[in-house]
């Protein structure tokens, strides 16, 4: 499969799931408009992408992994819509269109992300999967990978480092937390959905993978602030710049973090290999991460 065929089977996949759990409640009109706009604006969908990539490789995917790609994608919306806010970044833009907060108002963004955040969830948790220790084993990943062990301390440490001239090590952290930890999540999750017995060199391979296309992933993020104008990054161009944020470029200049994010490619991609063929759709998405321009 070629990786847009790929992607359109896998983003194809996610948005019915996601479509179709988004419709059997409606909570509060405003706050159900503010969700379904944050997850259905045009994100790229890399994480779900990453999921089920990973999930083939044993097997097909199942109603659970379909359950893991909502639920991430959900949680990853969910840091967009705060990580825009005045507050934090203060973003006006995302993927071509108004903010969360711009397009409604901030209180409703806030309570939009909250919701996304519970309904990754309670996704994760609907009895009818009836795997009860598989999906204890996927809501304790996805915990660990978004909350104060992940994403957030990752957005906490990218706050209190404004204007502060940081470390390598401190930058990594903050990187592999914020980004990193979901997108490696993303990979582990779409492995254990398969509910096949992992081997544990298996998972190391497939963890190795993660965590080097995870902050290659943010290190391309970094880079594109600068290199892609606001119109094909659908983001404001020059924002970490503009906040006085730390970034890799900042630290290593743009030759240094692109050699960065090609030395992450080349690991991610050589942990893999064992898996052969069958880890090509996790190739294709680790070439297109590095390369992506948007
Ligand atoms: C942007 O993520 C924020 C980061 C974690 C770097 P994506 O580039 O995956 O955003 P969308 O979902 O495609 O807009
Ligand atoms: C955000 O990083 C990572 C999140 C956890 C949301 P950035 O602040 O660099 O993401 P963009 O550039 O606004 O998408
Ligand atoms: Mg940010
Ligand atoms: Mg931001
Ligand atoms: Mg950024």
């Amino acid at each position: 499969m070629t990786l847009d065929d790929f992607s359109s089977y896998a983003r194809q996949r996610v948005d019915q799931y996601l479509q179709l759990k988004m419709s059997e409640y409606a909570p509060a009109e405003g706050l159900q408009e503010a969700m379904v706009y944050s997850l259905f604006n045009g994100g790229k969908r890399v994480r779900p992408m990453l999921t089920y990539a990973s999930a083939s490789l044993f097997g097909q995917a199942n109603a659970l992994t379909d359950a893991c790609a909502a639920a991430i994608e959900s949680i990853h919306a969910y840091s967009l819509i705060h990580d825009d806010l005045p507050a934090m970044d203060d973003d006006d833009l995302r993927r071509g269109k108004p903010t969360c907060h711009i397009q409604f108002n901030e209180a409703t963004a806030i309570l939009a992300g909250d919701a996304l955040q519970t309904f990754a969830f309670e996704l994760l948790s609907q009895t009818e999967h009836q795997q009860s220790a598989t999906q204890l084993r996927l809501i304790k990943e996805l915990c660990l990978a978004s909350g104060r062990h992940g994403m957030v301390t990752g957005q906490m440490i990218d706050l209190a480092n404004v204007g502060v001239d940081v470390s390598l090590a401190t930058l990594e952290q903050m990187h592999q937390h914020k980004t990193g930890a979901l997108i490696r999540a993303s990979v582990r999750m779409g492995a254990i959905s398969s509910d096949t017995e992992l081997k544990e060199d298996q998972l190391q391979a497939l963890d190795t993978y993660a965590n080097a296309i995870g902050l290659a992933f943010q290190v391309q993020d970094d880079i594109i602030d600068i290199t892609s104008d606001t119109q094909t990054l659908g983001k404001t161009q020059f924002s970490d710049a503009d906040a006085n944020k730390p970034t890799y470029p900042k630290l290593l200049g743009l030759d240094g973090a692109q050699e960065l994010a090609k030395a992450l490619h080349k690991q991610a991609v050589t942990a893999i290999s064992p898996f052969g063929e069958a880890a090509q759709p996790l190739v294709e998405l680790a070439n297109y991460i590095i390369g992506r321009n948007h």
